[in-house]
């Protein structure tokens, strides 16, 4: 099937990944076991099985839990230069040549990992996959829209002292009851220090989630977005600016937000003629990896070979540029 093998083996950008969401069972009961996380390795019996059977959720809240638990065994600047490492080398089997990668800074404080542990570690992470695999990458720290503004605050204020290794901020964690304008202040801060900014929003929660990330955070992209079908004025206006929606089919599933993919909302989307492209979110808990999504929704969307060079295409209009490519263009 040309569609399948233009998915497979074309280049492409992944601009929606949680890097603590590419923890694989493995690697997360090897990390329990090296720093002694005891509660992690009692609760899933030390045993893969185990703990991937614990991958069923029924809500983005349910698997934040199990999410925010298992990144207890992330301890030293070397667990997370791992973690970033063993992606990374995923990501390039998948020809993705482009990586921007999200982390939480908050979460990780909140049980006493510095920023600096995380920053510096995922740096290093994100460094060898440039020299092993000339992959662009970029670091986009993520604000937890669970905690209040004030932190958020403290957060970026801390952040400052990293301004060069991170190249963004996002907004992520447990969206519905947590809508954007709460980070109008955190977002006005990020982008005068020049940040380029993006936002989860439209996943679980309705179209003024989208309405308020355009607005009042004024983001350049928006993560997931896929309930913007429910707004036609929404629609129109997406189409008109061509704001970059990072969709990301496996997850929507897996947490519920649409039945199966045989209803998924991707298929519309490229009919409104938004800009649109497809990714992993949480590739660990979701069941697939970047060419995994674009496999299942030609499988089951109706996504034909046309709509793979639009989707991929939109994955590299909606990057953030890479200098050191462009060093080497000029
Ligand atoms: N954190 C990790 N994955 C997330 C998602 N899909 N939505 C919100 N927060 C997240
Ligand atoms: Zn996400």
């Amino acid at each position: 099937d040309l569609a399948e093998q233009l998915a497979t083996a074309l280049p492409k950008a992944e601009l929606h990944l949680h890097i603590e969401g590419t923890l694989e069972p493995q690697l997360a009961l090897a990390l329990a076991r090296k720093n002694g996380v005891k509660a992690l390795l009692d609760e899933y019996a030390d045993s893969e099985e185990v703990l991937r059977a614990a991958y069923r959720f029924s809500s983005l809240d349910s698997f934040l839990r199990v999410y925010y638990a298992c990144m207890a065994v992330l301890q030293t600047e070397a667990d997370f230069a791992r973690l970033a490492t063993e992606y990374l080398a995923r990501a390039h089997a998948d020809r993705v040549r482009h990586a921007e990668v999200f982390f939480d800074a908050q979460a990780h404080a909140r049980r006493g990992v510095s920023l600096a542990t995380v920053v510096r570690g995922l740096r290093a992470g994100l460094h060898s996959a440039q020299q092993r695999f000339g992959m662009c990458t970029r670091l986009i720290l993520c604000i937890q829209r669970e905690y209040p503004e004030e932190d958020a605050l403290c957060t970026l204020h801390e952040a400052l002292a990293f301004r060069d290794d991170i190249d963004g901020i996002g907004l992520d964690g447990s969206e519905v009851a947590n809508p954007p304008e709460r980070f109008a202040r955190a977002f006005a801060l990020a982008r005068a220090h020049g940040w380029r900014v993006v936002a989860h929003a439209g996943e679980e929660a309705p179209p003024n989630y989208i309405w308020a990330a355009l607005n009042a955070l004024q983001v350049q992209r928006v993560d997931h977005g896929v309930r913007c079908l429910d707004d036609p004025q929404l629609v129109r206006h997406l189409r008109r600016t061509q704001v970059p929606l990072t969709v990301c089919p496996l997850s929507n599933i897996q947490l519920r937000v649409c039945a199966d993919l045989s209803v998924h909302p991707l298929r519309r989307l490229l009919d409104e003629q938004l800009c649109v492209s497809v990714h992993s979110d949480d590739p660990a808990y979701f069941g697939g990896y970047l060419n995994d999504n674009l496999l299942a929704v030609v499988r089951h969307t109706g996504v034909r070979a046309a709509d793979i060079l639009r989707l991929l295409h939109a994955s590299f209009r909606a990057s953030f540029p890479c200098e050191r490519a462009r060093q080497h263009e000029a």
